[in-house]
């Protein structure tokens, strides 16, 4: 069977393939006294909240389960608005929100709409594997630019601006961001903004961690700079509903009606139950939990990455926000008889049964140096790990 270039250019996943040697290996060991631990997990280790899963219920007895607008639910819409008015400080209406499967229906959405054939994007290197997988599935190409921990691994004005040809369209960020997750400070976001605005592009922002930002400088969302910047955001991270598949954009109001064909060709609408449940994530109750689980997930910063420091795992910035860590392996591997993070990875997973992510997937520039670390996971579990990686590695 032949297949389209278009398809043959995606890359595989490998966060995946390691997740699969990981669960094969965890069925030998699930008996033994150390059976494997997962930090290579990009996902909350919590569920929807009981007012959301009840909400859920509800939608499936009452029948409410019909297509909605390929917009989304005008009452979400609102609540989402409302969320950004009480709880960022931002006035976004919700006539410029528009619902869809998750993030990566928004972030493909967005590169559809705005991305010809051969437009370039820029992004940093590291980042998540799928944007630029969006960008190519749109048939334009994803330019990495290798950044560095100065620059807490995100893009720069100056970068963006010595970047830029006569190809580019605009760039794809995103703060927090995986595998780092580090932010864009707000006033280099405003001058990266200010060189794309200059030059005619686009400036698209990937703010699906947001919601778990754990220092005051970093978050803020970046439709405070300017209604142009495009922001996708979702359910998954902040409001633990990953396989709901639920997200959001907010677009300028000219893109509205553009986004809205598409969607609803290519998707009618986002899921109704998950869109009639979501409604219940903005109840106090619910925030009250959200906010308590945020707090958890800053405390198992606060004990994870000093942990792996003294390990001499070095994670040369300390992440505001999301739930990863990004440590340079390289003494550790070499402590190990092994070279470079994928080797790394796999001799951490069999020798201490902890899954972790090598940085194969992120980009290209300094893979071989740094794996990720997940803690989306128990802070026993958390601990636990640690003790083992202390015993390996000596
Ligand atoms: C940076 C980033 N963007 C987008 C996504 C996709 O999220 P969603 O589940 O909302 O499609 C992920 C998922 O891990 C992510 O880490």
């Amino acid at each position: 069977m032949k297949f389209s270039s278009r398809a043959e250019r995606i890359d595989p996943f490998y966060v995946m393939e390691v997740a699969k040697a990981a669960q094969a290996m965890a069925r030998e060991v699930a008996g033994t006294s150390e059976p494997m631990i997962f930090l290579n997990i990009g996902e909350p280790d919590f569920t929807a909240p009981p007012l959301v899963q009840e909400a859920a219920a509800k939608a499936v007895r009452d029948g409410a389960t019909q297509y909605t607008n390929a917009l989304g639910l005008d009452a979400l819409r609102e609540r989402i608005s409302g969320w950004y008015q009480s709880r960022l400080g931002v006035d976004v209406p919700a006539r410029r929100i528009v619902v869809t499967a998750g993030a990566s229906a928004a972030l493909h959405l967005a590169c559809l709409a705005l991305i010809e054939r051969g437009d370039e994007i820029l992004m940093p290197d590291p980042s998540y594997p799928c944007n630029r997988h969006f960008v190519s599935a749109a048939e334009g190409r994803a330019v990495l630019v290798p950044t560095t921990a100065a620059e807490r691994y995100q893009l720069s004005s100056d970068k963006v601006q010595a970047a830029w040809t006569d190809k580019t369209r605009g760039v794809l960020l995103a703060s927090p961001s995986n595998p780092t997750g580090t932010s864009i400070a707000p006033a280099e976001l405003r001058r990266i903004h200010e060189v794309v605005q200059a030059r005619g592009g686009v400036t698209m922002i990937d703010e699906i961690y947001l919601g778990l930002s754990y220092e005051e400088e970093f978050g803020h969302t970046a439709l405070a700079i300017d209604e142009n910047i495009i922001s996708i955001n979702s359910f998954s991270k902040y409001f633990n509903m990953t396989g709901w598949r639920l997200g959001w954009m907010v677009v300028p109001d000219a893109m509205v009606p553009v986004v809205e064909r598409l969607a609803q060709n290519l998707f009618i609408c986002a899921s109704t139950v998950s869109q009639q449940a979501a409604l219940a994530c903005f109840e106090a109750e619910s925030i009250a939990e959200y906010e308590r689980r945020r707090a958890e997930f800053k405390a198992r910063r606060d004990y994870f990455i000093p942990a792996l420091r003294s390990l001499g795992l070095s994670v040369p910035v300390m992440p505001d926000g999301a739930f990863y860590a990004w440590a340079d392996c390289t003494d550790a591997a070499q402590r190990l008889g092994v070279q470079g993070s994928w080797d790394f990875a796999l001799e951490v997973m069999r020798r201490a049964h902890v899954a972790i992510t090598p940085g194969r997937d992120f980009g290209s520039f300094e893979p071989e140096r740094f794996v990720r670390f997940s803690t989306a996971n128990s802070m026993e579990q958390l601990q636990e790990s640690v003790a083992r990686l202390r015993k390996l590695l000596g």
